[in-house]
């Protein structure tokens, strides 16, 4: 085995991975963030040998990710940056819930520096099952953390490897639950190889570092929900967050952007009143494209789904500056 120099960091958050349930046979009436990630790790039969060097091993949350908080997100960047700028770490691995990783993963993705990889893997089974995939999951980030030329904020899940901006999860109970749409994976881990169909993400600096500086200086997070399209749909839930003090609204619009002529109109309204508005669209391929012969009354959200959109408002309302796409 050959030993790198530097060590992985695998930071502990939660989720399924770390599961229990009271019945080695069920894989869903269990409970999210149960067991701590060093547990995690000594369970796992050959770690030491994937790991090719020393592993160091935080707890920074143990929550269910469907309840994933601002708090949450602030240190677990926090503690990546301090790593990703430790010359004696070579990589991190996160292991998270599989509900909101790809809402952490674009966060991560914005606010870090992340010229060495920083991998999150998760589980779809809980760690009682009686064929768990977090073990697997586990070996697999690590295949990643030790690949040549690596770099960015991916996912690992089933096999697969997953860039920050492409990943979502589309499959509530498959242990291959994760896509990357249109453009597919990154690559692929193979008996502890990684088979890249892509480039490694660009090693570029977050957009967002100085959003992850005011929030370190206590700023407040702005209050940004998601509204949606659909038949029959009205203003009425636009004008009640506007009243409650919403800063930013998605929307998640039907098609190449289509709204309800009710719910534009509210949006409008939203804009004027000077809430930060930003269309995107409910369908799960593709982004929506601007007409060329028209100024939008909306601006769209450069081809994010809507909960990654969002993250991109939060940080922009803490006065980052997207990249123009
Ligand atoms: C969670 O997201 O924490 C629970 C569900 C999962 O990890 O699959």
């Amino acid at each position: 085995m050959q030993v790198s120099a530097g060590k992985i960091v695998v930071l502990g958050t939660g989720g399924t991975i770390a599961g229990k349930a009271g019945v080695a046979g069920d894989n869903i009436g269990y409970v999210a963030g149960q067991v701590g990630v060093q547990d995690l790790l000594e369970a796992v039969p050959g770690l030491a040998q994937a790991a090719q060097g020393p592993l160091v091993v935080e707890q920074v949350a143990q929550i269910d990710s469907k309840n994933m908080e601002f708090a949450v997100w602030a240190a677990l960047a926090h503690r990546c940056r301090a790593h990703l700028a430790d010359d004696s770490v070579r990589a991190i691995v996160v292991t998270h819930g599989t509900d909101t990783l790809e809402e952490t993963a674009w966060f991560l993705h914005s606010v870090l520096d992340a010229r060495k990889p920083v991998v999150l893997t998760c589980a779809m089974r809980p760690a009682t099952a009686i064929a768990p995939d977090g073990p697997q999951n586990l070996l697999d980030a690590l295949a990643v953390a030790n690949a040549p030329g690596a770099r960015g904020v991916v996912s690992v899940c089933a096999g697969a490897v997953h860039g920050a901006r492409q990943v979502q999860k589309v499959h509530p109970y498959r242990v291959d639950a994760f896509s990357s749409g249109e453009g597919g994976p990154l690559g692929w881990v193979e008996e502890g190889r990684v088979r890249l169909a892509q480039d490694w993400p660009q090693a570029q600096a977050g957009w967002a570092q100085s959003a992850l500086e005011k929030i370190a200086a206590g700023a407040p997070w702005p209050r940004v929900e998601i509204v949606m399209n659909y038949a029959g749909a009205s203003g009425s839930t636009v004008d009640a967050l506007v009243r409650d003090g919403v800063q930013g609204l998605v929307v998640a619009a039907t098609g190449n952007g289509t709204l309800h002529h009710a719910l534009q109109a509210a949006l409008e309204r939203a804009q004027q009143a000077g809430v930060a508005v930003r269309v995107t669209t409910r369908c799960p391929l593709g982004q929506v494209l601007a007409l060329p012969w028209a100024e939008a009354a909306l601006p769209l959200a450069s081809g994010l789904i809507p909960v990654k959109a969002r993250v991109s408002l939060l940080l922009e309302l803490l006065g980052a500056q997207p990249p123009a796409r």
